[in-house]
């Protein structure tokens, strides 16, 4: 898929959900929005889901899309963990070279993962985007998925 039309699909998913999610405070069901819809929209997104930060330095599994992940994951753990710890994007173009990978899906070949930040710069989760292709995303995904965090974010304030 080249730039462009991948650009116009996370446009149209931004759109969406920014009209779903309009008024809603509760970051569970906002989540689980933004799951969906990403999940739907893009032929190359095997699972997509958040783990939420329930203790300090620890994520659990929250709302999802795909086959079943595991179920807590400390933050020196996998991409997950780094992308929490590091509060920075991961994109792992090959998941065999990631040490401390944990792999939940034998399909899964490459993935990004995402923080999710408070305007006030508190981790509440990350957001998990598993490919069963090789080299799945770049940094198109990574800046629109980034956006869609902030308002993911943005709900735990209350909008
Ligand atoms: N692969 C992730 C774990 C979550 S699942 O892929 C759903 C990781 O290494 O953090």
């Amino acid at each position: 898929m080249n730039a462009e039309s991948k650009q116009q699909l996370y446009d149209g998913v931004s759109q969406r959900l920014k009209n779903l999610i309009a008024g809603e405070t509760d970051l569970i069901a906002v989540m689980a929005t933004a799951a969906c819809e990403l999940r739907h929209a893009f032929d190359y997104f095997d699972w997509t889901g958040f783990y939420r930060v329930v203790e300090p330095g620890l994520l659990k599994i929250g709302p999802y899309q795909g086959t079943h992940g595991c179920l807590t994951i400390p933050f020196e753990k996998g991409v997950c963990g780094a992308a929490a710890r590091l509060r920075k994007t991961q994109i792992v173009p090959d998941i065999r070279e990631f040490p401390g990978y944990i792999a939940c899906s034998s399909s899964t070949c490459s993935e990004i993962v995402v923080p999710v930040l408070t305007s006030a710069g508190v981790l509440v989760g990350v957001l998990d985007v598993d490919s069963d292709r090789l080299d799945a995303f770049d940094k198109v995904d990574a800046a629109n998925l980034e956006k869609i965090c902030l308002m993911v974010g943005a709900v735990h304030l209350g909008g």
